[in-house]
């Protein structure tokens, strides 16, 4: 998934003085890099860059990175070949220069490697450094010392070195908003780079969140989702010097008066705590769908993914949150052809699926990253056995998609309207349950949450009419 950053409609009033510069931010994989992109256009700000949607007008272009997978990190590579030609030609017809950043997992994962693979990046920055950018960007400007690169984990918390984003500029966002509480993992999934490239486990203090929450609140935000590797670990400094879970976390940001809705992503099953499964029932703002990861339907397999739990397991904390809140609705991540996946294994996935009914699912083939214990397993699964695995797998959580789809056609359900739809006239927000609506409206509804009576599903989303009742209908 790629998405290039909005356009900043208007410049910070620190920015005031300094020559006017545009960047162009574009971020790979995960919603945590999403955010991130979001900060370090917070952190440029400043310097006096405002974004722009478009890489052939920037003087810097910051590509934020993801290595979770191959194909993930060859796509940065082939942007890269792309930019360096836009570059030259930029310079040729004498637009001015371009500063190539690259940022995120692959900048952490790779490091010098990646000036080795791409001679045209000017600056490599991992994700706990990118709160130094203006002066890397300073540092790669003066450009006699050639590129430069800092991978560095640095002491000193980022975020505390972090300007806040002024009110306009959240607003600009939109009324839903990400905030990372979390970051890091300690589990050591065998297949998964997070570890090294995001290090170990840090959760932000209470107080900070609380009082980021309610900037939010106060720019027009109406749902936030707390974003973490490894969000349901929270463990931050509450005000009283006590360790707070993530329960607790969400019972105090619901408190804040203006916050509507309260998401988390993305979750390990192994720490989805009692008083996590409660908050479900007791917290009406925290929205019935929940992001769980199981990677696997197979003990053998989950045991040396080294995931710490059983199929069983998971279908238990299944029952439990649907017995908390019946509309509760999950969707989950699946990995196939993981070494020594066999066609049982993999039949055992496949009864997982069908036992459970997601709503919603990303299923990969397994891709052996470097330093990871998995992929020098001598058992790798042939790429043609992965395929039909995953086609199997998609076709059929495919059709469970579409099946929760269809089930809320005829329904009422709360929908926050978040911006304008793809056709003019039309206005675009989301359940629930995540899904995107659109409705025939105007602008003025962008912010509000408004019962919707779905008329019909589309390939990507429902379409409905404003609905007189305000009330949500339970789907299950
Ligand atoms: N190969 C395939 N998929 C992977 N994921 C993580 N590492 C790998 C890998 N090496 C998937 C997992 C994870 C999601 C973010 O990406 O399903 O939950
Ligand atoms: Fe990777 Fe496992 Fe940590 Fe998730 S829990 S980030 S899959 S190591």
């Amino acid at each position: 998934m790629t998405s290039p950053m909005m356009v900043s409609p208007e410049a910070d009033e620190a920015a005031a003085g300094r020559a006017p510069k545009k960047v162009f931010i574009k971020s790979y994989g995960c919603q945590m890099n999403v955010y991130d992109s979001q900060r370090m256009a917070d952190v440029l700000a400043p310097e006096g860059y405002t974004e722009t949607p478009n890489p052939d007008d920037a003087d810097l272009i910051v590509l934020n990175t993801c290595h979770i997978r191959e194909k993930a990190a060859d796509k940065v590579y082939s942007e890269l070949g792309r930019l360096r030609v836009a570059r030259d030609e930029r310079r040729a017809g004498g637009g001015g220069n371009t500063l190539i950043a690259v940022a995120g997992c692959v900048a952490q994962a790779e490091g010098n490697e990646v000036l080795r693979r791409a001679p045209a990046v000017d600056l490599v920055v991992g994700p706990q450094a990118y709160h130094r950018l203006p002066q890397l960007v300073e540092a790669a400007l003066a450009g006699n010392r050639g590129a430069v690169v800092d991978t560095d984990f640095p002491v000193e918390d980022k975020f505390s070195a972090l300007p806040q984003p002024s009110r306009e500029r959240i607003r600009s966002r939109g009324p839903s908003a990400f905030l990372t509480i979390q970051e890091g993992c300690d589990k050591f999934c065998t297949f998964c780079v997070v570890p090294y490239t995001r290090g170990a486990e840090l959760s932000r203090p209470v107080d900070r969140l609380v009082n980021e929450a309610k900037a939010m609140v106060a720019a027009g935000v109406r749902e936030i989702s707390l974003l973490g590797q490894n969000v349901n670990a929270y463990h931050g400094e509450g005000p009283d010097g006590q360790i707070w879970s993530l329960a607790r976390l969400l019972q105090r940001l619901a408190e804040i008066d203006g916050i509507e809705r309260l998401r988390y992503t993305t979750s390990h099953p192994r720490d989805m705590s009692d008083d996590l499964i409660a908050a479900h029932r007791d917290l009406p703002q925290l929205m019935p769908y929940l992001h769980l990861p199981v990677q696997s339907g197979s003990d053998r397999i989950l045991d040396v993914m080294n995931r710490k739990h059983t199929a069983d397991q998971y279908r238990a904390l299944i029952d439990r949150l649907r017995d908390m809140r019946p509309d509760m609705a999950f969707s989950s991540d699946f990995i196939v052809g993981f070494p020594g996946e066999t066609d049982l294994d993999f039949e055992a996935t496949m009864r997982l699926v069908e036992d459970i009914g997601f709503a919603s699912a990303y299923s990969f083939k397994y891709s052996p990253r470097p330093g990871t214990p998995a992929a020098t397993k001598d058992d790798q699964v042939p790429e043609s056995v992965m395929a039909a695995r995953l086609a199997r797998l998609q076709d059929v959580l495919g059709n469970q998609q579409k099946a929760f789809n269809r089930h809320t056609v005829g329904k009422i359900v709360d929908v926050l309207f978040e911006r304008r739809g793809q056709k003019p006239g039309q206005i675009a927000g989301r359940s629930p349950w995540l899904q995107a609506v659109q409705i025939d409206g105007d602008d003025s509804l962008i912010g509000q949450i408004r019962p919707v009576s779905i008329t019909e599903t589309g390939t990507w989303s429902l379409h409905g009419v404003l609905s007189g009742v305000h009330k949500q209908e339970a789907i299950a």
